[in-house]
């Protein structure tokens, strides 16, 4: 098979949510229909929660939080998709954020009853910062749930986008009696079921008599009025404006009762984007091109917990990977071999001989890689797009084991390499501040410190809200603004100036004060909105 015919085979996506949502339950649905599991329903079975979740870390199982970003692979219509799994969580957003360079799109979970929530809007913002594709499911249509017609108009006013339904539910809660496909102009009708993949499904004109008597008149009136008034106000549904992130397509279902699964799962495989082109330091690109390039978007230590090993998840970008053949590490000007790359099944990895575009190897390593991480066969290009966030909180970390400084150092820089948090150093005396997005990273550093590092810290909490790295087109200017800010200016793992303030108000402030200098919100240097 040329490379072309494999890049056009695959599908890389992630499924995001607010937690509760479903987005586990989907992702395990999804998974039965490629075949990947064989037990439906069971989504209270701990077995296939965790082979559905990737629940790996132990302090994940301490806390029944998806703290891990995972792969998972199944076959479907000949298409061979990869699932990337998003932790819930919001403290975990950032792992959430770098997740989404290495996608193509986007399937959105939304709860029927909640609506559009607060964590939905974060990550909304992500997928439009690199205008990725997104399809909306509407979740729990077994619920009573808000009036169809008023989730879409919260989806378009709160996310900031155009969507179009695709499927039409008929009622919701214990009335609800089924999905009618506006595009392949067809009744499913529902009928809770937990442990099968079972359809009753009728295809019909919704002019037809029958429907009066499948569903009941009421119901069959509103959806002849629902069906016309969507297609009158959102016209026919254009591939394109979805592809380029203008629209997104919405359906309705429930999937702890595998409903509207199938559909949704046949629509993504129809519409969904094959591997795409990407942007680096130096062009762009594209898939199909011989030589093979890809970037690491993930680091996680300790995955399986018979092993102590770590794990770069590279996503392919363009050319064929191949096992045991010597690759070009950019930053470090380096050439190296991986003689096991690993490719991911939930809680199981295989060793691959080779990988396309679109799918996400393991890569063992001993410290070499960091986020962002570029690895092609010479050329000197990085990739770009994967930013480290500006933080939300701030410590302090105090070693509480002089005899451990060392342990301490490793582990710091280890963990922030792989992304847990970011880590800042401030003058004078060399501190290290730790900057997250989450209270529960704290935790989590401090516990892996601990049991894997044998290290022990305390935290002292900062009172900066906000760090944006600094430029200015005038080296010397910067060199003086650092100078008079003393402490409230650190430096990034990289070297890079950041300036640490405790309010907005005191951001803008220095911002409208020192006009030479610029702000920025993401280490990619975007100029601060
Ligand atoms: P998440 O990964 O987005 O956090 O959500 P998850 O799939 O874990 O689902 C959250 C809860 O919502 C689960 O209930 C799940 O069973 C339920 N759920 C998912 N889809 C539907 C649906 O279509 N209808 C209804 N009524 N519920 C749904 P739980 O009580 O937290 O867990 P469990 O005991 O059911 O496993």
């Amino acid at each position: 098979m040329t490379i072309s015919q494999e890049i056009a085979k695959r599908r890389t996506f992630a499924i995001i949510s607010h937690p509760d949502a479903g987005k586990t339950t989907l992702t395990e649905k999804l998974l039965l229909f490629g075949g990947a599991i064989q037990t439906a329903g069971a989504v209270k079975s701990n077995k296939i929660k965790k082979t559905a979740t990737s629940d790996f870390m132990e302090i994940e199982k301490q806390r029944g939080i998806s703290v891990a970003t995972s792969v998972m692979t199944f076959g479907y219509n000949d298409l061979i998709i990869n699932i990337l799994d998003t932790p819930g969580h919001k403290d975990f957003a950032e792992d959430t954020y770098r997740t989404l360079t290495a996608v193509d799109s986007v399937i959105l979970v939304i709860d029927c009853v909640k609506g559009v929530e607060a964590q939905t809007e974060r990550l909304m913002e992500v997928c439009r910062m690199r205008d990725t594709p997104v399809i909306v499911f509407i979740n729990k249509l077994d619920r009573e749930g808000q009036n169809p017609f008023d989730l879409i108009d919260e989806l378009e006013q709160k996310l900031n986008i155009n969507v179009r339904p695709l499927t039409w539910p008929v009622n919701m809660g214990a009335d609800f009696k089924g999905v009618y496909s506006l595009l392949e102009q067809k009744l499913y009708f529902f009928k809770a079921n937990k442990t099968k993949v079972e359809e009753d499904v009728l295809e019909i004109n919704l002019q037809d008599p029958v429907l009066d008597q499948k569903v009941g008149q009421r119901d069959a009136r509103q959806l002849r009025e629902d069906v016309e008034l969507i297609e009158g106000v959102y016209g026919d549904f254009d591939r394109q404006d979805y592809l380029s992130g203008k629209i997104a397509p919405v359906f309705f279902g429930s999937a702890s009762n595998n409903f509207g699964v199938r559909e949704l799962l046949e629509a993504f495989c129809d519409i969904s984007p094959e591997p795409i082109e990407r942007n680096t330091s130096v062009r762009i690109v594209r898939p199909e091109e011989p030589k093979f390039t890809g970037f690491v978007f993930k680091i996680h230590a300790n995955l399986d917990p018979r092993h102590r090993d770590r794990i770069a998840f590279l996503r392919i970008c363009s050319g064929k990977f191949e096992r045991g053949k010597f690759y070009h590490h950019v930053r470090l000007d380096k050439n190296l071999r991986f003689s096991n790359p690993v490719s991911f099944m939930a809680d199981s990895k295989n060793v691959v001989e080779d990988g396309f575009p679109g799918d996400v190897i393991g890569l063992y390593d001993t410290g070499t890689f960091k986020i962002g991480d570029t690895l092609t066969e010479g050329e000197d290009l990085q990739y770009v797009g994967i930013p480290s966030f500006s933080p939300e909180i701030f410590k302090e970390l105090i070693n509480l084991d002089p005899m451990k400084s060392k342990q301490l150092e490793k582990g710091v820089q280890q963990l922030t390499d792989e992304g847990v948090a970011q880590l800042f150093t401030l003058q004078p005396g060399n501190r290290k501040v730790v900057g997250t997005v989450g209270e529960l990273q704290f935790d989590v550093i401090q516990y892996r410190l601990e049991h894997e590092y044998g290290a022990k810290c305390r935290w002292v909490t900062m009172s900066t809200s906000r760090a944006c790295w600094i430029t200015a087109e005038d080296p010397k200017k910067l060199q003086e603004f650092i100078r008079l800010k003393g402490n409230q200016v650190g430096f990034d793992k990289d070297a890079n100036p950041v300036f640490f303030a405790d309010s907005d108000w005191m951001l803008r402030m220095n911002q409208t004060n020192n006009p030479d200098i610029q702000f920025h919100i993401t280490s990619e240097f975007k100029v601060l909105a």
